[in-house]
C-alpha cells in the first residue's frame, strides 16, 4: 500500500523553507540566541519546528526563549502558542560568513532602469534581494525564484535617468536562508556596464535589382530616441560555399548586399559604452529559388 511511503515524504518536505521567514534572527554558533514572542501575553508555550519537544537546550521565561549554546539542531522555526493560538514565529538560522552562493550575474536590455540578476546558492536556500537606488534610497525587499541552486529575480530602479551618466553604482544586498544558515552578500555596478540589448527584430531580405535588400528594426525593449540610443549592428551572412561573411553598419536599420547569401543573422551593441553583444537573432533564409535560378 503506497499511501505510509507517501505521508514520509510529506513530512520530511515540510522541513524545507519554501519561502523567505518574514521574521528572523541570525546567532552566532555556541553562543546564546533571545527569542522574544511579540505578544501581550504575559506566559507562553514554545515548539521548535512544530514540537513541543524541542532539539535544543531552551530557558523560557514569560515571553523571552532564550537558545543556550546555539548549534545546528537548535536552528528552525521557533513558535510561540497561548493554548493552541500561534502568537508569533521567529526562525532561527546560524550566521555564515563563507562564500556559499555568489556568482551573481546581472544584465539590462536597455538603460530604462530595469535589470535581472542570478546567482548560485545551497539548493535547499531561500533568497531575498534588495536595491540601493541610483538616488541613495532603499528598495524593498524582492523574493527570489530559485530552481536547482539558480537563484533569479528582477529589479527596477524607479529614480534610473536613461539620459544622465551614471555618477554613481547601484548596490544590490541579497539575503539567503539555508534549513540552517543565513548568509549574504552584496555586489556594486553600474548599469552601463550590465546592458545587452535584446536581439534587433523584423530582419528580412528581398530580392530586386540583382541585390539583396536586408531591413530590420532595433530591438523593441531598446532606449528611445534612436538618434541617444544608437545601436551597431552586426550581420553576418553565409555564402553558398559556406564562407561566413561580417559586416558592421551603425546609424541605419538596412543594408544591401551583391553577393549570393544563403543565409543571414543579426546583433546588435551599444557602441558607446562597449556593452555586451546582444544574442544573435534566428539565421533568416534566402529563398534560393534565385540562387538556382540566378
Ligand atoms: C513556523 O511555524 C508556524 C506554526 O506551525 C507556521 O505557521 C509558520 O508558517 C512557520 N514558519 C516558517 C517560516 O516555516
Ligand atoms: C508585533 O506585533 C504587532 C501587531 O501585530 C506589529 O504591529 C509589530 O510590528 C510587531 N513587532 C515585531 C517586533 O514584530
Ligand atoms: C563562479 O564563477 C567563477 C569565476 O567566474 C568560476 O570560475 C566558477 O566556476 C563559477 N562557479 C560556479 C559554481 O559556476
Ligand atoms: C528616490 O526615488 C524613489 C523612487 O522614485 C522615491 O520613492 C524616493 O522618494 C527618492 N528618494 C530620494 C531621497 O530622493
Ligand atoms: C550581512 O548581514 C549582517 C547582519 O545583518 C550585516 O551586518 C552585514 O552588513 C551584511 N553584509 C552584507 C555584505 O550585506
Ligand atoms: C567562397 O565564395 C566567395 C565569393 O564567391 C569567394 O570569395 C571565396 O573565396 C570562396 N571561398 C571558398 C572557401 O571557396
Ligand atoms: C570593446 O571591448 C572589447 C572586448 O571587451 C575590446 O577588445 C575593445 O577594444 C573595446 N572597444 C572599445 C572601443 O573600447
Amino acid at each position: 500500500m503506497p499511501i505510509p511511503v507517501l505521508l514520509v515524504l510529506c513530512v520530511a518536505l515540510t522541513d524545507a523553507l519554501t519561502a523567505f521567514p518574514p521574521k528572523f534572527l541570525v546567532g552566532n554558533l555556541n553562543k546564546d540566541v533571545v527569542v522574544k514572542c511579540n505578544t501581550s501575553k504575559l506566559q507562553v508555550a514554545w515548539t521548535q519546528n512544530g514540537e513541543p519537544e524541542p532539539m535544543a537546550e531552551l530557558l523560557a521565561e514569560g515571553r523571552t526563549l532564550t537558545i543556550l549554546g546555539l548549534d545546528l539542531p537548535a536552528t528552525g522555526n521557533y513558535s510561540c502558542w497561548d493554548g493552541g493560538v500561534l502568537l508569533d514565529s521567529t526562525y532561527v538560522v546560524v550566521g555564515n560568513s563563507g562564500e556559499e552562493g555568489r556568482n551573481v550575474s546581472c544584465q539590462a536590455e536597455s538603460y530604462r532602469g530595469s535589470f535581472h540578476c542570478s546567482w548560485l546558492g545551497p539548493h535547499s536556500a531561500v533568497f531575498r534581494a534588495r536595491l540601493t537606488h541610483s538616488n541613495g534610497s532603499v528598495g524593498d525587499w524582492v523574493h527570489a525564484a530559485g530552481h536547482g541552486g539558480r537563484f533569479s529575480t528582477s529589479f527596477t530602479d524607479p529614480s534610473f535617468c536613461p539620459f544622465a551618466e551614471e555618477l554613481r553604482p547601484l548596490q544590490l544586498s541579497f539575503e539567503g536562508i539555508s534549513d540552517t544558515s543565513f548568509l549574504n552578500f552584496s555586489i556594486h555596478f553600474f548599469v552601463r556596464d550590465i546592458v545587452r540589448p535584446d536581439p534587433p527584430q523584423e530582419l528580412t531580405a528581398r530580392m530586386q535589382g540583382g541585390q539583396l535588400h536586408l531591413a530590420w528594426a532595433p530591438p523593441a525593449s531598446w532606449s528611445l530616441p534612436k538618434s541617444y540610443f544608437a545601436l551597431l549592428y552586426w550581420l553576418q551572412y553565409e555564402l553558398p560555399n559556406g564562407t561566413q561573411v561580417d559586416a558592421f553598419v551603425e546609424g541605419t536599420e538596412k543594408m544591401s548586399l551583391q553577393e549570393r547569401v544563403q543565409r543571414v543573422r543579426i546583433s546588435c551593441q551599444d557602441p558607446y559604452t562597449n556593452s555586451s553583444w546582444s544574442p544573435w537573432s534566428g539565421w533568416w533564409e534566402v529563398d534560393t529559388a534565385w540562387l538556382r535560378g540566378g
